[in-house]
């Protein structure tokens, strides 16, 4: 068995970071989001895997290589244009031949992994396995609609959902998929869509069988997803200290501080990470708060967000539910008149009380 892992795409609701950054490497709690699913995917005892890259190929080839430190060994699949999730499985054919696989969207987040998943696809030897949740507002995602154990239609954002079940970023496959995706025709948005592809099974009378997630799923399409991830993930980790705190400083609750970072005459109140060689001098980091490596928090106040790398934040009374690029400066500033004074990339966002 193989696994496809898609690390392309647009990344048009999480501008302006993707314009310069591969989504998928945002990190929730400190560590790149595909990491989590390549992990998920060794941990299922998968070893080939091709990960579908676009744009940001020179990005995801740096973060993962060649995938040794997971025990993988990893394929990169160039993608020409984002032409689809159907369309990076029918390119990726030559990777994937006559073997079954496990199609992971790299920008989704699983707290269980996919271990029950695999396992129940090798018991049951279906032609597709398709992961769902039970979602609050199904007519957001794909909704699957079932009888008798069977995944009988799939239908994209529907205005009157006929079920509750939404179907998740993790797909199994075997090689009835190829016939499915070169069949299929670009949907309106100008994509091949997996949910066509998959209907496209299920018309021909090929077994499409649900397997329903246990612990949360996250696809983190958009900054909330983010940082919802972002505090999942954070909830369910340890303390530890690796860093310097001198005795001024306060850790509360569960409090990361990785190698190098410093925190000075700061309190800190988990969940939230410090990262390698960052600096918290006179500040306050809040619950649910991701500070990446070597950035620089003073004199500031920061809950329920993400600091990226080699950033600096000065002299801010408070900032929170928000996401900083990398190499970003947000910082007060003593020049008069007393303005703002911005410059942010294109398709940013900025809130100000
Ligand atoms: P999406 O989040 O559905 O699409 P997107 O990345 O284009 O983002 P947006 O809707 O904000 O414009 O993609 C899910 C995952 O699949 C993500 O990791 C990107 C990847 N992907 C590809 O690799 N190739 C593709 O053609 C598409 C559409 C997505």
């Amino acid at each position: 068995m193989k696994a496809l892992v898609l690390s392309g795409g647009k990344g048009t609701r999480l501008r302006p970071i993707t314009h310069t950054s591969a989504k998928q490497l945002v990190p929730i709690a400190n560590k790149p989001i595909l990491f989590y699913g390549l992990e998920a995917i060794a941990q299922a005892g998968i070893k080939e895997v091709g990960i579908v890259v676009g744009e940001t190929q020179a990005e995801i080839r740096a973060a993962v290589g060649k995938g040794e430190k997971w025990g993988l060994k990893v394929t990169y699949i160039p993608q020409s244009a984002p032409l689809g999730l159907a369309h990076a499985v029918k390119i990726s054919e030559p990777f994937l031949k006559k073997d079954e696989f496990v199609m992971y969207l790299g920008d989704n987040l699983l707290r269980d992994g996919i271990d029950t998943l695999v396992d129940e696809f090798k018991k049951k030897k279906p032609n597709s396995l398709i992961l769902l949740a039970k979602v609050p507002n199904p007519e957001q995602f794909g909704v699957a609609e079932l009888s008798n154990g069977q995944i009988r239609h799939l239908e994209e954002k529907p205005k009157n959902p006929k079920s509750d079940m939404a179907v998740v970023g993790v797909y199994m496959f075997d090689s009835n998929i190829f016939k499915a995706v070169k069949s299929i025709k670009p949907s309106a948005r100008g994509e091949l869509e997996i949910t066509h592809a998959i209907q496209y099974l299920i018309d021909k009378k090929l077994t499409v069988l649900p397997h329903t997630v246990a612990g949360w799923w996250k696809d983190t399409g958009r900054l909330e997803d983010l940082l919802e991830a972002n505090r999942l993930v954070l909830g369910s980790m340890k303390t530890r200290n690796q860093g310097t705190v001198d005795s001024a400083s306060k850790l509360e609750g569960i409090v990361i501080v990785e190698k190098g970072a410093r925190v000075v005459n700061s309190t800190v109140r988990g969940p939230a990470i410090i990262g390698e060689k960052a600096q918290v001098i006179n500040s306050y980091v809040g619950p649910y708060t991701a500070i990446y490596h070597d950035t620089r928090l003073e004199n500031s106040e920061i809950d329920n967000s993400i600091v990226l790398e080699n950033s600096v934040v000065e002299s801010v009374k408070r900032i929170e539910g928000s996401l900083i690029g990398q190499n970003a400066v947000v910082k007060q500033t003593p020049v008069k008149p007393s303005a703002y004074r911005i410059m942010i990339g294109d398709s940013s966002r900025v809130e100000i009380p």
